[in-house]
């Protein structure tokens, strides 16, 4: 049967019904028309079926899956071709347990390191995490499995996830929290979009046809359905008028009869109705058309998973201690060597096949010894384990100090309070560090944490929450088997309070201001110059690169050209490596208040020693531009703007000037208000203003440098055509008669 054909044959009971869940997990059947119902489960690193008792926290038990790397390290990997084939591994995992949709990815961004949820993120920065969103979702559709992409939008805390309200300006909202969801519609064509919890400048998300109709499908041209997170529906009708299509989980049955009320009441036209189910079946029916019995090589997902990790993780700090020689004595120290921190709490927690750490895959391989050094119960620092550790780095050649954050430090429902590691990781490594000079740190966590230690160490590799094959994973990289090439998704500030949403968050009450507006992450960081501990987009290898040749397609383009970057990159170390290169954009124009560089393209390229390849990266009239809230359009102005080719934000290589010009002038309108300097900065009104100015200033000579420096004459640049009046004679007639002269001129 099609769409049409089981629309038709619905009653209007059963059309309601469809627009909510069955149970926990199932949308409902209708058996008399054969319609299963069929399975949604999270989501977004690993499938989370639960067979038996259900929950959306993680708590109860699932079917053992795979658990890939969470978003806050696969992000750092920076490849979208790894992220496919991670989604595709996922998909296949759906088909060969029947789940229609995989919940995610989740692609809020990262506003404050302290979100409880930042590893289920991808990254501060909303083109990576588009980029990296689009891709997993291509890879688990490409199996004929949908995704969820969540949480739309402006999700970024846990505190009072349900009711607070995210109070964001438009253009924040256009520039910094919408485009990674506008980037994965667009490019991936998501089966579903998951609502948030929250409300945005006081409306529920759930309910906001703005966010859900105008802005998803009419601007972006979202096609798949709509669907609340669990337990998000506020008023079930108006969610539905705005773009909600399915209510999850199950109602118990009241908003489905609230739907077919608001019909009979004629509060709800039925055709609104119809179209929130056809939208459901189509991506139903896409499945079960598609759904075909798959055996899931879990083994070789287990190596999947291992590569992934090894492919984002990130050396923060290398003095010289990586890679270490096969032959070295090695302390691994630090329970987490032995029992890794590999996923995050809460719903996207999966029952893992099996998990690898550190020791287990080291052991037999070299030669390792092991000691705990705190304990995973506990946050004081236990002197016995310290002194234990410290007795096994001083007989090995290098210490590896396992640390990061315990489970209950970071987890989905709640935020952290802080951004500091347990004392007793701290302490340990402080105690191992004086002792053992080779001392290297791995971290295990989900979001930045203050390094206090930093200076003592000689080399740091975050490893995130890097899924179950992560001490495989790192074993691959700390010996040096290949080279670390994962950048940080994220800066890591050298203090919590120097993050910019820092006095905003989580707010007060149900009110949590984004004042910050665009300036979130590098923005502000690099806008503000300030230190950090490590920058975005940052990551060390074994091997080094060089970067040269920067050219760009064109010196001038417009709104419908596209600009196409090349630049080379040579590995001139004698290890092969990948590096990521990250082609920023800044606007010189002065035309609105915008972060001194933003990311709008990056390409990860693998070098053999002695390698050079063309990287060719293009940026279209987006990259250029920003949200004009006057039009409600993306507008880049004419002038100068800079591309700059960098290894970090803070690291940049090679820069060149290109210039954008819009053939089409946005109409303005001078009037009274229009200040005589921005009238002579406009070669069409100039003329106009200089002689206006000489009227006031008979002496002056603008082409004199040390005229510049007049006081008088920066207060007659600041001053508005009306107040011309009161300084030469000037009377309302001449003053009609300049401004049109000047719209005019403007007219051209
Ligand atoms: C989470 C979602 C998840 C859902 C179902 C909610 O609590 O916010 O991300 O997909 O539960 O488990």
């Amino acid at each position: 049967m099609t769409v049409k054909e089981i629309l038709s044959q619905l009653t209007l009971e059963e059309k309601a019904g469809l627009c909510s869940g069955e149970d926990f997990w199932h949308l409902k059947s209708i058996q008399r028309l054969g319609l299963p119902g069929v399975m949604v489960c999270d989501g977004p690193h690993g499938l989370r079926k639960q067979a038996s008792e259900a929950d959306h926290l993680g708590l109860k038990l699932s079917v053992p899956a795979v658990c890939f790397p969470a978003a806050s390290a696969t992000a750092c990997s920076f490849d979208t071709g790894l992220l496919e084939e991670m989604g595709a591994a996922l998909g296949q995992m759906c088909q060969a347990e029947d789940v229609s949709v995989l919940l995610g990815p989740a692609v809020n961004i990262k506003r404050s390191p302290l979100c409880g949820r930042n590893f289920e993120y991808f990254s501060e920065d909303p083109c990576l995490a588009g980029e990296m969103a689009a891709a997993h979702i291509r890879g688990v559709q490409s199996q004929n499995v949908g995704t969820s992409l969540k949480h739309f939008a402006a999700n970024n805390q846990e505190y009072r996830r349900m009711t607070s309200s995210s109070q964001v300006d438009e253009r924040t909202l256009r520039e910094i929290y919408f485009p990674a969801f506008e980037r994965a519609v667009k490019k991936a064509q998501p089966w579903t979009v998951m609502c948030s919890y929250n409300r945005i400048n006081g409306e529920f998300a759930s309910e906001n046809k703005w966010l859900l109709t105008d802005v998803l499908r009419d601007e972006w041209g979202f096609e798949g359905y709509v669907m609340t997170d669990w337990g998000a529906c506020n008023d079930r009708v108006k969610g539905l008028k705005a773009g909600l299509e399915l209510e999850m989980p199950a109602s118990g049955g009241v908003n489905d009869r609230e739907i077919v009320r608001a019909v009979r009441e004629g509060r709800l036209d039925e055709a609104v109705l119809d179209r929130a189910v056809e939208r459901i079946l189509n991506i139903t029916l896409r499945y079960l058309q598609n759904h075909k019995p798959t055996v899931c090589d879990l083994d070789a997902q287990n190596q999947l998973a291992r590569k992934v990790a090894r492919e984002s993780m990130v050396l923060l700090k290398n003095q010289g201690a990586l890679p270490i020689a096969k032959e070295q004595k090695v302390a691994f120290i630090g329970a987490f060597a032995k029992t890794p921190r590999y996923q995050g709490g809460g719903s996207s927690h999966i029952n893992a096949t099996k998990v690898t750490g550190a020791l287990e895959a080291a052991q037999g391989r070299f030669n390792v010894t092991y000691a705990p050094g705190y304990s995973l119960e506990r946050e004081t620092p236990d002197p016995a384990l310290i002194e234990e550790a410290v007795s096994a780095a001083k007989a090995a050649d290098v210490a590896v100090v396992f640390a990061g954050l315990p489970d209950a430090f970071e987890s989905e429902g709640y935020d952290r309070a802080h951004m500091r590691m347990p004392q007793s990781h701290n302490a340990l490594i402080e105690a191992v560090a004086a002792a053992q000079p080779n001392t290297v740190v791995v971290l295990y966590n989900g979001s930045p944490v203050e390094t206090p230690w930093i200076d003592q160490v000689n080399a740091l590799l975050e490893g995130y929450l890097g899924g179950q094959a992560v001490g495989a994973a790192t074993v691959d990289l700390l010996f040096g088997d290949y080279s670390p090439c994962g950048k940080l998704a994220e800066t890591f500030p050298l203090r919590l309070e120097d993050n910019p949403s820092y006095l905003n968050f989580p707010g007060v009450k149900d009110t949590v201001e984004y004042r910050e507006g665009v300036f979130v992450g590098y923005r502000y960081y690099d806008s503000k110059k300030m230190p950090v501990r490590f920058p975005f987009g940052f990551g060390l290898s074994y091997t080094q690169f060089e970067y040269s040749a920067l050219r760009l397609s064109a010196d001038t383009l417009g709104p419908d050209d596209t600009l196409t970057c090349y630049l080379k990159v040579k590995n001139t170390g004698s290890r092969p490596g990948k590096e990521i290169v990250q082609l920023y954009v800044r606007d010189c124009t002065g035309a609105a208040l915008r972060p001194d560089k933003e990311l709008r393209a990056f390409a990860k390229v693998a070098l053999q020693p002695g390698e050079e390849k063309e990287v060719a990266l293009t940026l279209d009239m987006r990259a250029f531009a920003f949200y004009d809230v006057e039009s409600h359009a993306w507008r880049a102005a004419d002038g100068t703007y800079e591309i700059l080719a960098g290894a970090s934000s803070r690291d940049i290589r090679l820069s060149r000037a290109v210039t954008f010009q819009n053939p089409v002038k946005n109409p303005v309108q001078v009037h009274e208000n229009w200040t005589v300097g921005d009238l002579l900065a406009d070669p069409r009104t100039g003329p106009a203003a200089k002689k206006l100015l000489g009227q006031m200033m008979p002496d002056l000579d603008l082409e004199d440098e040390k005229a510049k420096e007049d006081m008088m004459l920066h207060v007659m640049l600041n001053l508005p055509l009306r107040s011309v009046r009161s300084f030469v004679a000037f009377d309302n007639d001449k003053l009609r008669e300049l401004v049109d002269q000047m719209n005019a001129a403007l007219k051209g």
